[in-house]
């Protein structure tokens, strides 16, 4: 049985996360997969075992053996670690881990085992190029750094942690600049994907235009029948 996916890519708070959720919960909860997370852990799993970031084969090890459990939160060897691996010094380690081949391959399977009844919406940067080449429908969830900067300074906020607008605006684009320009399942548009501006729309907004795209690339018309 072909279960259904559909993955949402972009670069970093361009909403992935957020849609993905609401999306999965309008599916009938589907699952959702949040790629970045692995990553977030592998790099915190580094930071733990004192393993720098220039050490893949090292870091590839901890990948593979990482002993996570997802649910409410995410725990990272019988530890809650969902506050931990949103550190901005997580996220970088993560950028610079996730560029090697082997913490990459060591993923995989790991990631595609999150395809299970009724269905699955996986963000990431990788999912519609790599993880799931045969998804229903794959999104490309872009919106401009000002508009994303302006997104992570309230939701750090909403957390009470002070931020500043000008730090979190180059600190993204340094991101961007590392996720699209590496030679490892770089962040690009899948083939077919669709792409999704959500600068000028709201969170329901876009939602609604993924499940519109999906209803039309989940239900086969009567022309493609005949076809
Ligand atoms: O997962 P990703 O880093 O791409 O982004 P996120 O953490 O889901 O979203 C970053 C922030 O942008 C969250 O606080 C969302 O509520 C907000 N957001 C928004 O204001 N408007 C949108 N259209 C999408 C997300
Ligand atoms: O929340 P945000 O969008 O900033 O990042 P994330 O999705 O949690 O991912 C953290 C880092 O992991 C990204 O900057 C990417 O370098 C890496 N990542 C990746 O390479 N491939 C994925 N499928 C997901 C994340």
């Amino acid at each position: 049985m072909n279960i259904p996916v559909i993955t949402i890519d972009g670069p970093t708070a361009s909403g992935k996360g957020t849609i993905a959720a609401l999306v999965a919960r309008a599916l009938g909860d589907w699952h959702v997969l949040d790629s970045g997370a692995l990553y977030r852990l592998t790099a915190l799993a580094c930071r733990r075992a004192g393993v720098s970031g220039d050490d893949p084969e090292q870091a590839a090890r901890l990948a593979r053996e990482l002993d996570v459990c997802f649910g409410d939160g995410v725990w990272l060897d019988g530890e809650e670690v969902s506050e931990a691996i949103r550190q901005e010094a997580v996220g970088n380690l993560a950028s610079r881990v996730a560029a090697y081949p082997a913490v990459r391959e060591a993923l995989l399977a790991r990631q595609q085992a999150f395809r299970r009844v009724p269905g699955l919406v996986a963000d990431g940067r990788d999912m519609g190029t790599v993880v799931f080449p045969d998804a229903q429908l794959k999104v490309f969830l872009v919106a401009s750094a000002q508009a994303r900067a302006e997104r992570r300074y309230k939701q750090l906020l909403e957390k009470g942690i002070s931020a500043n607008i000008r730090d979190l605006l180059e600190d993204l684009q340094a991101r961007d600049a590392r996720d699209t320009g590496r030679q490892a399942a770089p962040l690009k548009p899948a083939h077919g994907a669709r792409i999704l501006d959500s600068s000028e729309l709201s969170i329901e907004e876009t939602v609604q235009q993924i499940l519109t795209w999906y209803g039309n690339a989940g239900v086969s018309s009567p022309a493609d029948s005949r076809a």
